[in-house]
């Protein structure tokens, strides 16, 4: 494989580094901000969740500024949006300013979480993709991971605590801001806009000399005589399946309960009164476990396909919640099973669903209407992120443990199923290929 790819996917994925950090870096600021402002319980609630607003605003930017101006240019404008964020809400004084910036950063979120992946797959070689996207996810990790981390790290500097933490972000979104200085736009972008001589320099770089060519001379393919799309354009007979697809899998990488444990897992432990595991240590095991079975999905997702992955994946989670189900019906939650099924659940999210999820994302619709296709997806993601996140606490007060995990327990099976019946394999062939294949 070409460094010159790996350098542009890992400049992409710093993208979804910042996605992961912003997403998890407010945890470690609640117990500060909440007295701070004046809030009250639910007051919090969306002061937390009004990140979750701005990505869903920031996918719809994305799938229209992403067509308009380049992949590049729009990623570029993400950093920038991080930046601010990260100034803005570490310099707050009041929390309208507070929630403001914080929008802002969700929107970079939005923006990241479907560019980031969408620019990768349309500049990887298509026997690397699985593996080249995969890394986004592994930089998701690794800012989730890194958050906890700086939070630990920053927590004792005094009443202003918060506002260090929250401005660490300033850091990878000016490295991100730079680093896109050295990546090219995407061939497909290119294409559609014309620039074909462009996309071929980018292709020859990419691809090698003796495959651009041919491969610019798919793109073209696909993409002559196409007007501008529009979101309507999805629902054409050909792409609304596909559209499906996007948006169950999109949905079911939520629904099956993977923020219940990242953003709850030290409320699951205090609640089963293991509060003294401290969180530093919570927090190594489980974002440690994430990214060791990430590396597996990278290793395996471009030999074994996105298909088997994520059915391997889903009945290991099933089974990991309905081991945490039983815990809570037969009173066992202080024993040590409840950490492993709680570990188990996370090697299998991120051995699966967790990247696989962004591979075929990215990879299921054709060039011309990809950016819109995918953020319809995603947004789908992000609200259901939202409905999970929020509704996860009162399920476990109302329904408890052992009904609310035998929930999840279902709905990994039912994915399972579903994706068993409906999921193409989208290993191995160009996305040109794909195109043509899933247009017959
Ligand atoms: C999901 C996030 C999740 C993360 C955990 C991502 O693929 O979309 O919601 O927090 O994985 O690793």
């Amino acid at each position: 494989m070409k460094g010159y790819v790996i350098l542009i996917s890992v400049v992409a994925a710093l993208g979804g580094l910042l996605f992961g950090f912003d997403t998890a870096v407010i945890s470690g600021t609640i117990n500060f901000i909440q007295p701070y402002f004046g809030l009250s319980e639910a007051g919090l609630g969306w002061t937390v969740s009004s990140l979750l607003f701005g990505c869903i605003a920031g996918v719809f930017l994305a799938g229209k500024a992403g067509d308009r101006y380049g992949r590049k240019k729009v990623l570029m404008m993400a950093a920038l949006l991080f930046f601010i964020s990260a100034v803005g809400s570490a310099s707050a004084h009041s929390l309208i300013f507070f929630l403001f910036a914080r929008i802002l950063g969700g929107l970079a979120v939005g923006v990241a979480s479907i560019l980031s992946p969408m620019y990768i797959a349309e500049l990887a070689p298509a026997r690397y993709r699985g593996t080249l996207v995969s890394l986004n996810q592994l930089a998701i990790v690794v800012g989730i991971l890194v958050a906890f981390f700086s939070n630990y790290l920053l927590v004792n500097t005094g009443e202003n605590n918060w506002r260090w933490m929250l401005l660490v972000m300033a850091a990878p979104a000016i490295l991100l801001y730079f680093s896109l200085f050295l990546v090219p736009e995407s061939p497909r972008w290119l294409v559609a806009r014309g620039r074909n001589k462009d996309a071929l320099r980018v292709l020859v770089k990419t691809s090698g000399s003796e495959f651009s060519s041919a491969q610019l001379h798919e793109i073209e393919e696909t993409l002559r005589n196409q007007e501008e799309s529009t979101y309507r354009d999805l629902l054409a007979p050909k792409i609304k399946p596909l559209l499906f697809i996007g948006i169950i899998l999109a949905v079911f990488q939520q629904i099956t309960g993977i923020n219940t444990i990242m953003y709850y897992a030290p409320k699951i432990f205090a609640n089963v009164g293991q509060s003294n595991a401290s969180a530093l240590v919570q927090t190594i095991l489980i974002g440690g476990t994430n990214l060791i079975f990430t590396l597996v999905a990278m290793a395996l997702i471009d030999r074994f396909g996105r298909k088997l992955l994520i059915i391997i994946g889903s009945t290991g989670m099933m089974i990991m919640l309905a081991g945490l189900s039983v815990l809570y019906f037969t009173n066992q939650t202080s024993s040590i099973w409840l950490l492993v099924f709680i570990l188990g659940y996370i090697a299998f999210f991120a051995a699966s669903l967790g990247p696989a999820l962004w591979v075929v994302a990215a990879e299921l619709f054709p060039n011309r209407l990809r950016s819109k296709g995918m953020s319809v997806a995603i947004v789908s993601l992000w609200i259901a992120c939202a409905v999970v996140s929020i509704a996860f606490p009162i399920m476990l007060e109302k329904l408890s443990g052992g009904i609310t995990f035998l929930i999840f327990a279902l709905i990994c099976l039912t994915n399972l199923l579903y994706v068993l019946n409906f999921v193409p394999e989208t290993k191995g062939k160009t996305l040109e290929e794909l195109e043509k294949h899933f247009a017959e």
